[in-house]
């Protein structure tokens, strides 16, 4: 009797870690973040930014999300305010979502890297609008090659800076009514 609970205990046993077997396998399977690390998050002020490094994709994702139904933008590397940063700027209008890769070229002003001969190196995920909050995801990559982007190095301290506009400033131009650097290692 003792020796049938024993053979059906081991039975049990082994059943159950098989199934955490083929469940942990199917986790790393899924999704091109597979292995590349944990989502990470800071918050500065009512400004909450999470990212993800994707190795397998050589890219940065990032969600940005701020108290405004406008404009919301996080920026890398600058070298005084938004000078030289590589800047996304993002909004949702109408429901949808935008985002565009600029540049800073003065200490308060920046433009589109396709205005000043780079290129586009944002891919937008997903955007959305609610209760008064903007949120935006949407991937980098870690080297671009573009002269008006920055190279993201993983374990690397960068300085970053984050700004939101004005309730309803669906737009890439107008000023901030909140901004804010930290350094953050990524
Ligand atoms: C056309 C749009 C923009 C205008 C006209 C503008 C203008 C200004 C001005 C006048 C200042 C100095 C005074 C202040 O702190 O308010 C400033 C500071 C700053 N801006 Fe902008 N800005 C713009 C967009 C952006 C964007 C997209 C970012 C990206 C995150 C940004 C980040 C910052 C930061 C971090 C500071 C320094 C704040 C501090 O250290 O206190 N700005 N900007």
């Amino acid at each position: 009797m003792g020796k049938t609970i024993g053979i059906r205990y081991l039975m049990l046993i082994m059943a159950s870690l098989s199934i955490t077997l083929f469940l942990a396998c199917g986790d790393e399977a899924t999704g091109p973040e597979a292995g590349s690390g944990d989502w990470q998050w800071y918050e500065v002020g009512d400004f909450r930014f999470d990212w993800l490094v994707e190795d397998s994709l050589s890219s940065l994702r990032i969600i940005m999300k701020a108290p405004t139904t406008g404009w919301v933008a996080v920026g890398f590397d600058p070298t005084s305010f938004m000078n030289e940063a590589n800047l996304l700027i993002g909004y949702v209008s109408g429901g949808t979502a935008h985002i565009r890769d600029d540049y800073g070229t003065g200490l308060i002003t920046h433009d589109a890297d396709t205005n000043l001969g780079g290129t586009n190196n944002v891919t937008m995920i997903t955007g959305s609008e609610s209760s008064g909050e903007t949120t935006i995801e949407f991937r980098i990559p870690l080297d671009s090659g573009d002269q008006y982007d920055k190279v993201i190095t993983e374990g690397t301290t960068y300085l970053i800076i984050f700004a939101y506009g004005a309730n309803g400033s669906d737009d890439y131009t107008s000023q901030h009514t909140w901004a804010e650097s930290v350094s953050l290692e990524i």
